[in-house]
């Protein structure tokens, strides 16, 4: 048995929940007694924090974009992630590769094979235990980010067909995982999919 954490991330389209079921992620792993760390990407170190407002809010190349993600996640590695499994806590993280290939790849249209290249020399041999993909029509998501919404940033000004492009490439990969991701309807109401996110977690790890 590793003696190694878990490391569990959130994906899905700007909107889509990811922040609201964290939060019930992170109860139930503290109710099994497990220390856990809780972080996000772009950003988790104070280098990936300052890459993160660049990223969300300067112009920028869209090849550019891409390449800082893989600097911040190189960062977040080598000073939290990676530390933290070691010493056998838990990672529940707010996006991580998977984004990247939805987001700069479905997105932007960038080729997908740079990025398998960025995975391979930034983290060789790990992927999350888990991955929740929170999946929804992007006309949804867009209606419950407009109730609580500020200035909207790079990602979250895009235009719906982004957006659908971001979904599709998305479930392909959630498709090609082997069960690492798993795909939870979050057109429904909050209890509804709480309780898909903890049955998931009881099935894999309890
Ligand atoms: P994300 O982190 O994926 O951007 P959030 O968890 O911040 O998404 O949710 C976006 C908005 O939608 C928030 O105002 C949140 O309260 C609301 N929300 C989250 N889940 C649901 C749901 N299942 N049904 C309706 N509104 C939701
Ligand atoms: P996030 O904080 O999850 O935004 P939100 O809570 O609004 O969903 O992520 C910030 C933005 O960064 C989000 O719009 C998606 C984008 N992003 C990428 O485009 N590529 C990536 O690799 C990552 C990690 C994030």
């Amino acid at each position: 048995m590793s003696l190694r954490g878990r490391f569990i991330t959130f994906e899905g389209i700007d909107g889509a929940g990811k922040s609201t079921q964290i939060a019930a992620t992170i109860d139930w792993v503290r109710k099994r007694g497990l220390e856990v760390v809780q972080s996000r990407e772009p950003g988790g170190t104070p280098l990936g924090e300052k890459l993160r407002e660049l990223l969300l809010h300067e112009p920028m190349h869209l090849e550019t974009e891409a390449l800082l993600m893989f600097a911040a996640r190189r960062e977040h590695l080598a000073k939290v992630i990676e530390p933290a499994l070691k010493d056998g806590c838990w990672v529940v993280c707010d996006r991580f590769s998977d984004a990247t290939f939805a987001y700069q790849s479905g997105g932007r249209g960038l080729s997908a094979e740079k990025f398998r290249a960025l995975e391979a020399w930034v983290h060789p041999g790990l992927q999350p235990d888990l991955t929740f993909l929170f999946d929804l029509p992007p006309e949804m998501a867009a209606q419950r980010l407009a109730r609580g919404r500020e200035q909207a940033d790079r990602f979250e000004s895009e235009q719906r067909d982004f957006f659908e492009r971001v979904r599709s490439a998305y479930l392909e990969r959630a498709e090609a995982s082997a069960g690492r991701i798993a795909v939870i309807n979050s057109a429904r109401d909050i209890q509804a999919i709480c309780k898909d996110v903890v049955k998931q977690l009881e099935d894999r790890f309890a």
